[in-house]
């Protein structure tokens, strides 16, 4: 048998790791098993790779190919592992969108390469080939300046308000028709100013494409980017004639574009609109700055409340993950479990900064997973439950969503914490949320806020029960 026979084989077993991993991920319960088969599958794709390199099957001079691949090994586990371990659970978005522009530009790198390195191809494949090259430096161009932007809105190192240019859906689908016409040429006749012009059209139309998109969007922008990422890859695994890369990318590309499609859902914003860098969506207005009474209440108080409550809901938010906040909440629901109160989280789909973010906070801190359920799965108890304890949330239990149809969150989906016995809202001023939106919750006559630190405050209840 063949060294690349072998690898091949290799390869199938790691792709079907990976769809293993994805359906394991697919579970609270079985997550982790799940990113473990995803590691084995990534061990032996690597392992494959290295060994097929070093057979010489693969590249004329193999100690070449070895050095380079140590070399990069190396500086990819290093820089990975560092930060990996510096990030802070909030900035992972950011991060996340760092990383897809580097899997778009290496999209980019491989497509110049097949073009300037075509090698010997049958006459038949050639045109094929050439088409590969372009669509793996379009999308791939696109994914890189688009993921640049993401990074910098999310990060705050620009304004993530959206770029309304004049024209600008007529600019993406003149880009769109560009790319077509380019490719057209290029496989007519393979100029390397053609490249050139598809390279530049491709990262202007990735960053205008994601500069007209608003930062109350940019959860689904980073996760269509994800896909994006994942369609690059595959691009560059035809260009490779590499398997794995095709399968994977493909795995990545349609869960991506699963997860921003439930993620639109979730917010009630139009897939398509957000695909085409916000087509149809008109330049938001100012809002006014909601005012009114609210009371404020201590947490001596809001002990007394859960003492003589018998349902009491939990909506964590943004804030539980910055204040770290779910070692003492997870240990409140515990305590109040004990005493006989029956006690249940709610999670909205876009809470905190990534999908999923609230959960992985409670399984961290060991709340069991039964009493962790969905928005859709509670909402409709809220109404009969006695204390809901909104821990750092706040556009995701924001009732304007639902009363005011002129507000820029108008139709999202929220959890419907005021229809609640007693609403605590715990955040340490009366701010604003991700969305920018005032919210009225805080001036119903059944929410009190409490302020302050949630983990300084949840642990005062801790105290006083
Ligand atoms: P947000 O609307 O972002 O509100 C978080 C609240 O936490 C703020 O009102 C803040 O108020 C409070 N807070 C911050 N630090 C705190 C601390 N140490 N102690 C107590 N409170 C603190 O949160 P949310 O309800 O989770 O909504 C998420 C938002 O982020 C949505 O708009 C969503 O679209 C967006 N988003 C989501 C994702 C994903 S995929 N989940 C990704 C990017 C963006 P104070 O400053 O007054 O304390």
């Amino acid at each position: 048998m063949t060294a690349t026979a072998i690898a091949n084989a290799a390869y199938i077993a790691a792709a079907l790791l990976f769809i293993m991993s994805l359906a394991g991920l697919s579970k609270h319960e079985t997550g982790s098993t799940g990113v473990r088969y995803g590691m084995a599958g990534m061990t032996i794709a690597m392992v494959a790779t290295i060994w097929l390199s070093l057979s010489g099957e693969w590249t004329d001079s193999s100690t070449i190919g070895l050095i380079l691949l140590v070399v990069a090994l190396i500086a990819g586990a290093v820089i990975g592992l560092w930060r990996a371990k510096v990030v802070a659970m909030t900035g992972m978005p950011e991060l996340i969108a760092l990383f897809h522009s580097f899997v778009g530009l290496t999209a980019v790198l491989v497509g110049w390469n097949g073009a300037l390195h075509s090698g010997d191809l049958a006459p038949e494949l050639v045109g094929v080939h050439r088409a590969e090259v372009f669509i793996g430096v379009f999308i791939g161009a696109v994914t890189f300046t688009g993921s640049i932007v993401a990074y910098l809105k999310l990060s705050a190192k620009i304004s993530s308000k959206p770029l309304i240019l004049p024209g600008r859906n007529f600019l993406n689908l003149f880009a769109l028709v560009g790319f077509i016409a380019l490719t057209v040429a290029y496989v007519i006749t393979p100029e390397l100013g053609l490249l050139i012009a598809v390279t530049a059209l491709a990262l202007a139309l990735g960053w205008h494409l994601v500069a007209s998109i608003g930062g109350g969007d940019m959860p689904v922008v980073v996760s269509m980017l994800n896909s994006y990422s994942g369609w690059a890859a595959a691009a560059t695994g035809f260009l490779l004639g590499n398997d794995l890369l095709i399968v994977t990318g493909a795995l990545v590309g349609s869960s991506g574009a699963y997860l921003s499609y439930i993620m639109c859902k979730a917010m009630n914003r139009s897939f398509v609109s957000v695909i085409f860098g916000g087509y149809g969506i008109e330049a938001p207005s100012e809002t006014e700055e909601e005012t009114g009474e609210y009371t404020e209440i201590d947490a001596a108080s809001v002990a007394e409340l859960l003492k003589s409550a018998k349902t009491v809901v939990i909506t964590p938010g943004y804030g539980m993950a910055v204040a770290q906040a779910q070692y003492p909440v997870a240990e409140l629901a515990k305590r109040l479990r004990e005493k006989g109160v029956e006690v249940r989280f709610g999670i909205h789909p876009v809470a905190g900064r990534l999908p999923g973010h609230m959960n992985v906070l409670l399984a961290e801190a060991k709340v069991p997973y039964d009493i962790v359920l969905e928005m859709d799965e509670i909402n409709d108890d809220l109404a009969s439950t006695n204390v809901v304890l909104v821990i750092g949330a706040n556009d995701t239990v924001n009732p304007a969503a639902t009363e005011n149809p002129t507000s820029p969150i108008a139709g999202m989906p929220v959890l419907k914490v005021w229809e609640a016995e007693n609403v605590i809202v715990f955040k340490r001023s009366m701010a604003s949320g991700y969305a920018g939106v005032a919210n009225p919750l805080f001036f119903k006559p059944n929410a009190k806020m409490l302020f302050g630190d949630a983990k300084d405050r949840v642990s005062d209840i801790l105290k006083a029960l």
